[in-house]
């Protein structure tokens, strides 16, 4: 746990060093600081990479004296010296061989540890997103920014990490080595490099829109698997297969489009790059042969051009290709890694709405709830809570009653912050909940919700997240309250039962009394039940009420039902409509005052009352 805050405070503070502003250089420099705990790495294969490319050139510059040596045999030369070059020309080669093994294992460490730091920073900071936060993404794109995008920009900074010293090097060495050979020759490196940077420049900019495209497509893809897998039994009842995998098809037939334009316009890297080299070596065979042939001029150093200079100088732009094809691939990767970049970066910088203030209040006095002239809006400018003014007393049970939509969920859910009011304020012991530390007030406000969930575990573990030391008595005593006892009699291993994802091997209604006793483990000061005996059967329904009811005496209840006979007995009732409380009262008032509670209790009751617990 320690460990946890430790890692999320320090990823907050680098989120907070600077505001983050689109544009790819602050993106690099912004997502660069991921890398902390790698930089060991990175640097090992910089330098790796420097030797290797040292050596390569070397290879190069000698192999010129070697060619000459062999040319001159017998007159000028001895074996001896082509003995020495070939063998300082394999010394370098085995060096570079070795020196790029090394590059290549570093580089990967360096690359998959800075994926699994971007990783963690999201997974933690997504831990602190509001409901709002997460619905302003969605979950499927939640998932495929921490999964795909972060492959994306790993396997980009793979890339660059070993390009970015290599390409820059090579380039210059050899134009260097170009100049120092025959510099009148090496002119037309000056006119051809610059055209073919700006040709792969221009291939990026045409291609980049179709990556945007193309990860943002990602996201419909996932949510299409997504809500596929997650609903398959109500597919199945539905019948919808087909409907499913034609709008599946139509999500991936469009990414296919999409990076088949991109990948098309991307090949011209490679006609482009030939073009250039092909150029370039004619160019340079012709002017050098003629003044071979003619022994016109002199180079640089003197000497005639000869034939071990021509092929020194062919190979040279061999190399200056390969570092600008290296270039024009880090360039690709770039462009693949930006959107995916820009697409993590939103998740990283986007703020958390509820958080914890300075100074919080560390302890919940009671369970006293007080909504003060409260009103919450999902959509600016159409509230769906409009100027609640109730009080509840710390220890009383409170059932809420309403047409669906009437804002009950809502309601109840500004009481754990699960979102923070429009206007107004709710109070919770005395102090507005936004004086809480969100920690202590979600501690002390227990929600079983509408739509809950168990993990995957086994029973026992899906419990203890109510309260991570809680004895086994402790759990049992939780269990017999939420009726969770009768069915757990007869799961295979008990407690250590396991529940597949989702709890799809246990009953609706065994899934709300599991999810009430996880509550429960949690010794609230509030307890809220949101229509979470829905499914459960009147007689089991009417045996957790009652447990609650003596077991939990000093906790405050909140029981939103469908079911008049859930809330019949509760101190205060609420009839919600529309947002606002209609009629508050106890059964019996409600009954002479409230005709949507009368109709409602007819209806379900048939005018007479009787004993579901029986
Ligand atoms: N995440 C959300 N974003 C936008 N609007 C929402 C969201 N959740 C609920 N609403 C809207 O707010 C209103 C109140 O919803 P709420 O879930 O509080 O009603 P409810 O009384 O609990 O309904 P039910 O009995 O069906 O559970 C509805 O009009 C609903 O469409
Ligand atoms: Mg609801």
């Amino acid at each position: 746990m320690a460990n946890k805050k430790t890692r999320a405070a320090k990823y907050a503070d680098m989120r907070q060093e600077e505001t983050f502003q689109h544009s790819i250089v602050q993106t690099v420099r912004y997502l660069s600081k991921y890398m902390h705990g790698y930089w060991k790495d990175t640097i090992i294969t910089w330098c790796a990479v420097l030797v290797e490319s040292i050596c390569e050139v070397l290879v190069v510059y000698f192999m010129q004296d070697l060619i000459n040596s062999v040319q001159n045999l017998g007159t000028t030369t001895t074996m001896n010296s082509v003995y020495l070059y070939a063998g300082i020309m394999a010394a370098c080669a085995l060096v570079a061989v070795g020196a790029g093994i090394l590059a290549g294992i570093f580089a990967a460490s360096a690359s998959a540890g800075f994926g699994k730091n971007l990783r963690e920073a999201m997974f933690i900071h997504i831990q602190d997103y509001s409901f709002r936060n997460i619905d302003k993404f969605s979950t499927s794109s939640i998932v495929t920014r921490t999964t795909t995008d972060v492959t994306n920009v790993q396997n980009a900074v793979l890339m660059i990490i070993r390009a970015v010293v290599r390409a820059p090097f090579l380039m210059i060495i050899s134009l260097i080595m170009c100049f120092i050979t025959d510099w009148k020759l090496a002119w037309i490196f000056l006119i051809i490099i610059p055209i073919v940077l700006f040709a792969l420049l221009g291939l990026a900019k045409v291609v980049h829109p179709y990556f945007v495209k193309v990860f943002n497509t990602y996201d419909d893809l996932n949510e299409s698997v997504e809500e596929n897998v997650d609903g398959i039994r109500v597919v199945k009842s539905f019948n919808r297969e087909e409907d499913q995998i034609r709008h599946f098809n139509g999500v991936s037939d469009l990414i296919y489009r999409c990076f088949f334009h991109a990948e098309s316009i991307i090949n011209f890297n490679s006609p482009v790059m030939q073009g250039a080299v092909y150029t370039a070596e004619l160019l340079i065979a012709y002017f050098a042969s003629y003044q071979i042939v003619g022994h016109h001029r002199v180079s640089y150093d003197g000497s005639a051009m000869n034939v071990g200079k021509l092929s020194t100088l062919i190979t040279y732009v061999m190399l200056i290709m390969m570092s600008l094809m290296l270039i024009s691939m880090v360039y690709t990767m770039i462009i693949i890694g930006r959107n995916s970049s820009e697409r993590i970066v939103e998740i990283l910088e986007e703020k958390p709405e509820i958080v914890s203030p300075a100074n919080p209040i560390r302890e919940v006095p009671n369970g006293e709830v007080d909504f003060e002239d409260v009103s919450y809006a999902y959509v600016q400018g159409k509230p769906v809570l409009n100027h609640i003014n109730v009080k509840v007393p710390s220890g009383a049970t409170i059932g809420i009653l309403g047409s669906t939509g009437s804002s009950k969920t809502t309601l109840v859910s500004l009481i754990a912050r699960l979102y923070d009011v429009t206007e107004g304020k709710v109070l919770v012991g005395g102090h507005d909940v936004r004086d809480y530390d969100l920690r202590v007030l979600r501690d002390a406000v227990a929600v079983v919700l509408q739509k809950n969930t168990l993990f995957t575990g086994t029973i026992r573990d899906n419990l203890k997240w109510g309260n991570a030391n809680a004895t086994d008595e402790e759990i049992m005593k939780a269990c017999d309250v939420a009726q969770v006892t009768p069915f757990l009699k007869d799961m295979p291993d008990g407690l250590d039962t396991k529940i597949s994802q989702g709890g799809t091997n246990v009953s609706g209604g065994q899934k709300q009394r599991l999810c009430i006793a996880r509550a429960l483990l949690k010794n609230p000061k509030i307890l809220i039940l949101d229509d979470s005996t829905s499914a459960c059967d009147t007689h089991t329904d009417a045996l957790i009420r009652e447990g609650l009811q003596h077991e939990r005496t000093d906790v405050t209840k909140f029981i939103i039902a469908q079911r008049v006979l859930s809330v019949k007995d509760c101190d205060e009732i609420w009839v919600m409509n529309e947002g606002k409380i209609v009629n508050r009262g106890n059964s019996e008032t409600l009954l002479e005052t409230s005709q949507v509670y009368r109709e409602l209790y007819e209806s379900q009751l048939g005018g007479g009352d009787f004993d579901a617990s029986k």
